[in-house]
């Protein structure tokens, strides 16, 4: 019998040899059978060196808001790689960028760039620190901001605040608390007055895609301001892929900061920071020291300013269409798989959602740690087998070029990936795949 991931396992060993665990990023290790190395992306589509065709969901894990390959953000691209790839100088495309950020972002009067979420997520904490003169800062348990030490703590997965890897520096989130979300009590007690900032991602997507409890996002802008805190969302998924404007415009909250990535590159590595005008003032008053090699790098901040225009020139036809995406594609895993033998819960709001193997519904962190992880792990390569390419922990993404025919042809998929998990589910699993599956 042929082996319809050959080459690919064959990619794997070579790259083992010399890149570690044979993988760029820890969490792409968990992928089952074997990481798949693919050749190109197209649209809604992707396809592996062995020639295998996806309709895809992970989208990157979540950049490819566009699809993969969007042609606006190409031809913008290409031109601008015909003029130069970095100066490591001022260029009239970042003034352009910034300018499009703050008109989309309601909270953005400043912005600054990055290359990435993390990166962006630390200048945040940065800025806060400065313009509190505090030094702590408060996240949520099962929410995530990216590896750097001081916020890798209590991340998605784990049941408490502990630290996501080996090698973390303790004294890096010495001064961090970390606290149940949803939870106002709890957000009182940790609001002392050495708080300089409360993150959060405002739609816990990383964390099973749950949503703030009503009247919660409200009631913490009151207590951050009464205690002098200010009010950090990391966007990093949310923005520009929730709405326009992200989270806070959706939701209806006006963070002092907010911080933005994937989306917003379509694919190229670039992230900001952006909020209210007299704290982002540290930056701009050059108090705050925020650098970077390839901060504003002209060839992603083209990308970003094309990929910003598509969204806001056709606002009114995408966001409908991702919400309407989002829930058919979220509808569609809930009944086909649940009626194939694996149950299964989708949360859901505009282009993403978070799965998970559970016959009850999963509405907060303890809940997520109740799910089925393994169950979903073998799901998802069920359904690699069928055509389809998601994110093993859960997450499903969709983008603006995903179309009736992919869904129709995912429904298909669902179910017979359902039926063949069903009855792989009593097969015995390998211990270190499936601990890094329920990690992340
Ligand atoms: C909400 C959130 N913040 C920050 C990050 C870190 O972004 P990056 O991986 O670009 O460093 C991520 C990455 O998944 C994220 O989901």
């Amino acid at each position: 019998m042929t082996d319809r991931y050959g080459r690919s396992r064959a990619q794997h060993e070579r790259a083992r040899r010399h890149l570690a665990g044979g993988v760029a990023t820890a969490y792409r290790a968990p992928q089952r059978p074997v990481p798949i190395s693919f050749a190109s992306g197209s649209g809604s589509r992707l396809t592996d060196i062995d020639g295998n065709g996806y309709v895809d969901y992970a989208l990157a894990f979540g950049p490819m808001l566009l699809g993969h390959s969007p042609d606006a953000v190409l031809r913008a691209v290409h031109e601008q790689l015909a003029t130069g790839i970095g100066y490591g100088a001022c260029h009239r495309v970042e003034a352009e960028l910034a300018e499009a950020v703050c008109r989309t972002v309601p909270c953005a009067d400043l912005c600054v760039f990055s290359s990435t979420g993390s990166e962006a997520v630390h200048a945040a904490l940065r800025i806060a620190r400065a313009a509190t003169g505090r030094n702590r800062v408060v996240k949520f348990l099962g929410h995530f901001h990216g590896w750097l030490d001081p916020l890798a703590i209590g991340i998605p997965g784990l049941k408490d605040a502990g630290p996501a890897t080996a090698g973390q520096d303790p004294l890096a989130s010495s001064a961090v608390t970390v606290c149940p979300w949803n939870d106002l009590d709890a957000l009182r007690a940790a609001l002392s007055d050495d708080v300089a900032a409360v993150i959060m991602e405002p739609l816990a997507v990383n964390g099973g895609c749950l949503s703030a409890a009503p009247g919660y996002l409200s009631q913490v802008r009151q207590l951050t301001e009464q205690a002098g805190a200010l009010l950090i969302f990391d966007e990093v998924i949310t923005g520009f892929r929730l709405a326009l404007g992200g989270a806070q415009e959706r939701l209806g909250i006006l963070p002092d900061l907010a911080v933005l990535g994937k989306a917003m590159g379509a694919g190229f590595p670039i992230s900001a920071v952006c909020g209210r005008r007299d704290v982002m003032e540290e930056v701009a008053s050059g108090r705050v020291k925020h650098v970077g090699t390839f901060n504003a790098n002209p060839v992603c901040a083209t990308a970003a300013l094309a990929a910003i225009s598509e969204l806001e020139q056709r606002a009114d036809e995408h966001y409908p269409r991702l919400e309407e995406l989002g829930g058919t594609l979220a509808d569609i895993f809930r009944t086909e798989a649940t009626e194939a033998g694996v149950p299964l819960v989708v949360n859901q709001l505009g282009g993403m959602g978070h799965a998970f193997c559970s016959a009850a519904p999963v509405e907060s962190h303890d809940d997520t740690l109740g799910a089925d992880a393994d169950a979903y792990g073998k799901f998802a390569e069920a359904l690699l087998d069928e055509g389809v390419h998601v994110i093993s922990r859960g997450l499903l993404y969709v983008s603006t070029v995903h179309d009736d025919a992919d869904l129709e042809q995912t429904r298909g998929a669902v179910a017979r990936a359902a039926a063949t998990a069903a009855a792989r589910r009593a097969e015995p699993t390998s211990p270190g795949r499936h601990a890094a599956v329920a990690r992340r």
